[in-house]
């Protein structure tokens, strides 16, 4: 059985002043195995934060079930772990204690509490950083500690939502190179979502393409690159094959959210409540 199994999942957004509801996700199914590297490609507001933050339990769904591990999620939990874009650390905490602070929080004693850390935290290469602030680090060595805080709760599943969109290009590779390495040394089942085509096949065991709002999975692939994945993989000819299909689907649904948004406006614009 899939360790995470969406089906029939629907969420939809009420608006003030009797304006239609809007639909992020509608009757989505999806399957996640243990072990897998899902990434989830989609257009801008097709719903894929829903669908991770529905998974992470920090969203209700309207209708459809979503099993983790043989049981419907009701809530948060330590069994998932989030990595978001924007750089969520506690500033009044150290890098350590930021860590630490689900550990601490379940109370595990703190001689264990300091040794998880120190393993998650060698793992990032974050070494010799236990004891700076977040502001004293860069965007990416944020990010790395928001890696080993995810994963020092040892959760079963690891949700990330496009953890690297605001690196530059050259840390965001790095960073796409050490997590599938901390991912092969922790076995983890991860979904990541992500706007960049490269970095879903770089990383994804499958990669799933969501429709337009509402969104569902229209396209779900495996890829069949081998791992350890060396970046020079990124222009190889089989990874431009898999790339320029991929393309053509999220173009596809990026243009049918654009005419949705035109026509959106055009109602607005003639004084139509929207
Ligand atoms: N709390 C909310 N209240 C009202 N509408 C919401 C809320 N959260 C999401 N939506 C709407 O649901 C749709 C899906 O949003 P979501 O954030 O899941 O999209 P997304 O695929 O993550 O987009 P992006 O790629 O830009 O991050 C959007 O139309 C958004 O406006
Ligand atoms: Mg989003």
């Amino acid at each position: 059985m899939a360790l995470l199994n969406l089906r029939g999942v629907s969420r939809s957004f009420a608006l003030s002043g009797g304006a239609p509801a809007t639909v992020a996700l509608q009757a989505t199914d999806l399957q996640v195995n243990e072990h897998e590297f899902l990434t989830i490609l989609g257009p801008s507001g097709c719903g894929k934060s829903t669908l991770l933050r529905i998974v992470a339990g920090l969203e209700r769904h309207d209708a459809g079930e979503v099993i983790l591990d043989g049981r419907p999620i009701a809530g948060p939990g330590s069994d998932r772990g989030m990595v978001f874009q924007s750089y969520t650390l506690f500033p009044w905490l150290t890098v350590r204690d930021n860590v630490c602070f689900g550990l601490r929080e379940r109370r595990i004693p703190r001689p264990q509490q300091l040794e998880i850390a120190q393993e998650y935290l060698a793992q990032v290469g974050l070494s010799g950083f236990e004891h700076h602030y977040p502001r004293q680090l860069s965007g990416g060595m944020q990010q790395r500690v928001a890696i080993a805080r995810a994963l020092a709760n040892g959760p079963r599943i690891l949700l990330m939502d496009e953890p690297f969109g605001a690196l530059d290009h050259q840390t965001r590779e790095l960073m796409q190179e050490l997590l599938l390495d901390v991912w092969q040394a922790n076995r983890k089942t991860v979904l990541f979502v992500t706007h960049d085509i490269d970095e879903a096949i770089f990383m994804g065991t499958r990669v799933a393409v969501m429709t337009a709002r509402p969104g569902r999975i229209k396209l779900d692939q495996s890829i069949e690159l081998g791992y350890p994945r060396h970046y020079s993989i990124k222009t190889s000819p089989p990874f431009a094959a898999i790339k320029s299909e991929l393309m053509e689907q999220v173009r596809i649904e990026a243009r049918a959210a654009q005419a949705a948004t035109v026509q959106l406006a055009a109602i607005d614009s003639s004084g139509a409540k929207v």
